[in-house]
């Protein structure tokens, strides 16, 4: 449990580093660093220093069909080596195809088929980072036709048939659950709580017909109600603030940490304890159990 953490972007380099402002853990976007040398691994160098960090990616690609990108692994691997992130995650999604890359996290049909396909590959970059790693939830605007499950039946069989965790995505499931009219309660209450290691909060765009995942605004109330009930249900997991465009004074983003932080303060278990109290640990290293 690292507690309420912020992603760190690059507006806030100078701030983080000068101030060393009061936030429990930082999320840096792995690809960011994976470059020779220079100010972001510098920046990185310091902040690590100070904070937990966790590395997570955009570039994985687990769910295409095209073969594993070896080169982007071994960087990762080395990356990890060298600023030991409490864990790595990535999205549980496909960026490109036929070796072009879209730029975009595309949800897969959630089949059997593609069960077996992901958590193969799962399992392959688990054993090359030597480390479990953590699968998002995206949020999507479009179906296929071919599924034959739900979003949650899918990531649930991948998490637990390849032994990896999840990143629950509180705002990608409000998003998901609007634009393809699913109950989002139905999503958490589904998901295997041993499997859940990290929550992102986010704010999204309302288009009237549909909600887009925008990472621009504040996190909107009915996320929250949405994280409040994740937060019954799961316990204490460590949070994570994303905001991507539009981004505010580091203040703005360190109050929406600490408002997370303040929700799991006002929760109780059964037995009238705080739920940080049986706040579980991390996933074990002995992926391969
Ligand atoms: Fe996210």
């Amino acid at each position: 449990m690292l507690g309420y953490g912020v992603g760190l972007r690059r507006q806030h380099y100078s701030h983080v580093l000068e101030t060393r402002p009061k936030v429990d853990w930082f999320e840096v976007i792995s690809e960011n660093f994976m470059v020779e040398g220079g100010r972001p691994l510098e920046v990185l160098e310091g902040v690590r220093a100070n904070y937990p960090i966790v590395m997570h990616g955009v570039s994985m690609s687990i769910g295409s069909t095209d073969p594993l990108n070896r080169d982007y692994l071994r960087q990762l691997r080395d990356l990890a080596q060298r600023f030991e992130p409490a864990w790595i995650s990535d999205h549980l999604c496909w960026t490109g195809v036929g070796g072009r890359n879209l730029h975009d996290l595309l949800p897969l049909p959630y089949t059997e088929e593609a069960i077996r396909h992901v958590v193969a590959r799962i399992r392959d970059v688990q054993d090359m980072l030597e480390r479990p790693i953590l699968i998002e939830n995206v949020s999507s605007y479009m179906a296929f036709a071919d599924s034959t499950m739900t979003e949650w039946e899918f990531i649930s069989a991948i998490a637990n048939e390849a032994d990896c965790g999840i990143l629950l995505d509180i705002n990608n499931i409000f998003v998901s659950a609007f634009n393809h009219r699913f109950d989002a309660n139905d999503y958490l209450d589904a998901v295997p709580a041993e499997r859940v290691v990290q929550y992102h909060l986010a704010g999204h765009s309302d288009h009237g017909t549909y909600l887009l995942d925008t990472h621009d605004h504040p996190v909107r109330d009915e996320v929250w109600t949405l994280f409040e009930r994740a937060a019954r249900r799961f316990g204490a997991v460590s949070a994570l603030v994303e905001w991507d465009d539009n981004i505010p004074e580091f203040a703005e983003l360190a109050d929406t940490a600490d408002r997370a932080n303040a929700i799991f303060d006002s929760l109780k278990n059964p037995d009238g304890d705080s739920l940080k109290k049986s706040a579980k640990p991390a996933l074990s290293a002995d992926h391969r159990s």
